[in-house]
């Protein structure tokens, strides 16, 4: 038999979690993004599921595009990073992709490309991230410069950095700020992230780009907000060895977990090296025989080690659930100290992912 550990991938609350968020924004055209192989969940498999919902995928690097036309499939795809060299300019072409430009180096090089291939672009602003876009008070001026390479379906966009927090007033400021600019050049745009989408109803325009909320990740600090989201991955393994053990005995590297009563011990087949944390703390909760069970010592390269004292019948082979719809992500993100696009991202690729249909 085969290693147990599985993400399973929840076709239907993939589906569900992309249609809620786009009817949130009724007006507006919203896209997948599947960048970072779909948050984890597979990028191909993401896209084929979405395809007939999200008339266009995102994604960072133009090497993700390529690998879903690959896949056959056919949708515009949106290179949130647009070219890192001139080359890329050609291959977007080619892959029917529009790369989001965010500097001038990147209009010069889609200049040199001849008129006849030369890519849809989109032009970036830094509306006050700092991290990628053309400063706001130079946006209409390389508009004017770099015309002859924008077309009618030029979107200018920004990105917020603040938008999973609703109380945060920093959104308000960049999407006030980035308006002013936008209204003068005259295309559409492109502003909300899945937490804006939910959060800021002001800021859904003509394409909102859908990331986390779709894969089921927090999109909002109120409880008052009205949707559901669905977890769309379960990361699962099954139980390697049982073992009793006297009080005073440690467990694992560096013995961090110590036994203050005669315990019993699961070995699970999971370790960092498939991706579930190292950070992870001893008590971070997993799912056994339909109880919660407590991760008991560090997390090795292949394996971890969960207390199941209080749970009877533990055996090898019983299924373990590490998150998913009994343990929330967020909540072991929580006790990494780290929050839930990391955790679904860093699912290895030995960790085979099985795509499931209710
Ligand atoms: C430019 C851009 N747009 C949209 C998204 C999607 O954001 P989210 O996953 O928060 O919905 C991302 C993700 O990081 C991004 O970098």
């Amino acid at each position: 038999m085969s290693r147990q550990t599985q993400a399973i991938i929840h076709a239907d609350a993939l589906l569900h979690n992309f249609k809620a968020l786009a009817a949130l924004a009724p007006t507006s055209q919203s896209m997948a993004v599947v960048k970072a192989d779909a948050y984890g969940h597979g990028a191909v498999n993401v896209a084929r599921i979405l395809q007939h919902v999200s008339s266009r995928f995102a994604v960072a690097i133009i090497e993700e595009a390529i690998a879903l036309r690959d896949a056959g499939i056919t949708a515009p795809i949106i290179v949130l990073e647009g070219a890192h060299q001139v080359k890329e300019c050609k291959m977007a072409y080619q892959n029917n992709c529009i790369l989001v430009m965010h500097c001038q180096e990147q209009l010069d090089w889609l200049d040199k490309c001849p008129e006849d291939s030369r890519p849809h672009v989109w032009l970036k602003v830094d509306s006050g991230m700092h991290r990628l876009g053309f400063a706001m008070s130079d946006i209409e001026a390389i508009a004017k410069k770099y015309r002859h390479l924008l077309s009618e379906q030029t979107v200018i966009a920004t990105h917020f950095a603040c938008a999973d927090d609703v109380d945060n007033r920093f959104t308000g400021t960049q999407l006030r700020a980035f308006k002013q600019v936008a209204d003068k050049l005259g295309f559409p745009t492109s502003v909300a992230n899945s937490p804006a989408t939910v959060n800021f109803p002001e800021s859904r325009n003509a394409w909102n780009r859908l990331g986390v909320g779709v894969y089921g990740g927090a999109v909002s600090t109120s409880n008052d907000v009205d949707i559901e989201i669905y977890s769309t991955m379960t990361l699962r393994s099954s139980v390697l060895a049982v073992r009793n053990i006297a009080a005073g005995e440690g467990v694992g590297y560096g013995q961090t977990w110590v036994a203050d009563k005669p315990s019993k011990i699961a070995t699970v087949g999971i370790g960092y090296a498939d991706g579930y944390p190292r950070h992870c703390k001893n008590g971070t909760p997993v799912m056994v025989r339909g109880k919660r069970a407590y991760l008991a010592g560090r997390v090795s390269m292949d394996m971890i080690t969960i207390d199941v004292t209080h749970i009877d019948n533990v055996n090898v082979g019983d299924e373990v659930e590490l998150w998913g719809q009994n343990v929330s992500i967020q909540e072991v993100a929580a006790w990494a100290d780290t929050i839930d696009y990391e955790l679904m991202t860093r699912i290895s690729q030995r960790v085979p992912r099985i795509v499931k249909y209710l």
